[in-house]
């Protein structure tokens, strides 16, 4: 397939057009490969695992998924991956916990770009090494995208660091929505029967929840990262705020304040929640968030998350804040 969309190409919108779209893919997909084998590295974002599920309604077994937990997913990623992919749709599917090796690297490491290059990096390597362990792979897959291929994607270009295993050679790269806009992924996602919350998750930064536990990595503060991040996630979708908000999150900063819990004083680190709208991540704007669902926000975090004693809320537009901390 060439990477420029014809001009005729309709907007897949419907699951009629999703469908046709799946079986023309199915199509290409065997003629493609034939019988040998395709790796893909499985993150549960949306557009690898829409790859994936086309891939094994064409080929089924012949794909080898790998899914490596870099320690920086947010609570239940792994284990909804596992789910979908390997109990539910019976997949040959690899999960590496890398999670001692990720945190183990990223010890001591202050600097923000440093953080992100170490990510990307140690997971090409992770992934290269259980690519070198299957000896017959023959094709590798991606979950390009064609905003990818545009390079209107200012956030991939600017921050992600790594790229494609370098050391192992493939005959050929399957890219079966390279020519799909986002919206269209997730349409043919719906379509394939993926569920709801992995087709319309909100964005998630590959370095993951390493940028919102900023400075120096610990296991302790990334535990607060993900626990907090859980409740407001939670949270949002029992306010029906889910699909309304670009992005929500929280942030557990390299910091603690003084508190006070049981008549004691405690000096404890804190959260801060971001909640963004935005059109393509350049700007953003605060999304309002009515004030009795931040208040069960604030109670549930403190209540929930030993070793949190504040929370605070983040009102800085983009610019002059990023959507990130870091
Ligand atoms: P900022 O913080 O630059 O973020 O306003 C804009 C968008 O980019 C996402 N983001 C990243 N995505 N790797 C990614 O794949 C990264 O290193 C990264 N850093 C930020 C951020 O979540 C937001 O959607």
């Amino acid at each position: 397939m060439a990477d420029v969309r014809p001009e005729s190409m309709e907007r897949i919108s419907t699951k009629e057009l999703a469908d046709a779209f799946i079986e023309e893919q199915i199509a290409a997909i065997k003629a493609q490969v034939g019988d040998k084998k395709v790796l893909l590295a499985l993150s549960g974002g949306v557009d690898s695992s829409v790859v994936a599920a086309l891939l094994i309604k064409a080929i089924g077994k012949q794909l080898v998924c790998v899914h490596v937990n870099h320690g920086l997913l947010r609570k239940g990623e792994p284990e909804q991956v596992i789910e979908v992919f390997r109990n539910q749709m019976d997949a040959n599917l690899i999960y590496v916990d890398a999670t001692d090796r990720f945190l183990d690297k990223l010890a001591g490491v202050e600097e923000p770009e440093r953080k992100r290059k170490i990510i990307g990096e140690e997971f090409i390597r992770v992934f290269e090494e259980e690519a070198r362990k299957l000896d017959d792979v023959d094709f590798l897959a991606q979950g390009t995208i064609y905003p990818d291929i545009l390079e209107s994607g200012p956030v991939k270009a600017h921050h992600n660091v790594g790229g494609l295993p370098e050391d192992i050679h493939f005959e050929g790269l399957v890219e079966p929505i390279k020519l799909l806009f986002k919206d269209e992924v997730r349409v043919v996602g719906d379509a394939l029967g993926l569920p709801a919350n992995m087709v319309y998750r909100q964005p998630f930064p590959g370095p993951g929840l390493g940028v919102r536990c900023t400075g120096a990595i610990t296991r302790e503060r990334l535990a607060l990262v993900r626990e907090s991040d859980a409740i407001l996630r939670e949270e949002f979708d029992k306010a029906g705020l889910a699909g309304k908000v670009w992005q929500y999150f929280t942030i557990v900063p390299d910091c603690k304040s003084v508190g006070v819990k049981h008549n004691m004083r405690v000096v404890e680190n804190f959260v801060v929640i971001r909640a963004v709208n935005t059109k393509d991540a350049m700007t953003a704007t605060i999304e309002p968030i009515p004030y009795e669902v931040l208040n069960r926000i604030v109670d549930r975090i403190i209540t929930e998350v030993p070793g949190i004693n504040r929370v605070l809320y983040d009102l800085t537009p983009k610019p002059s804040g990023t959507i990130e901390w870091e």
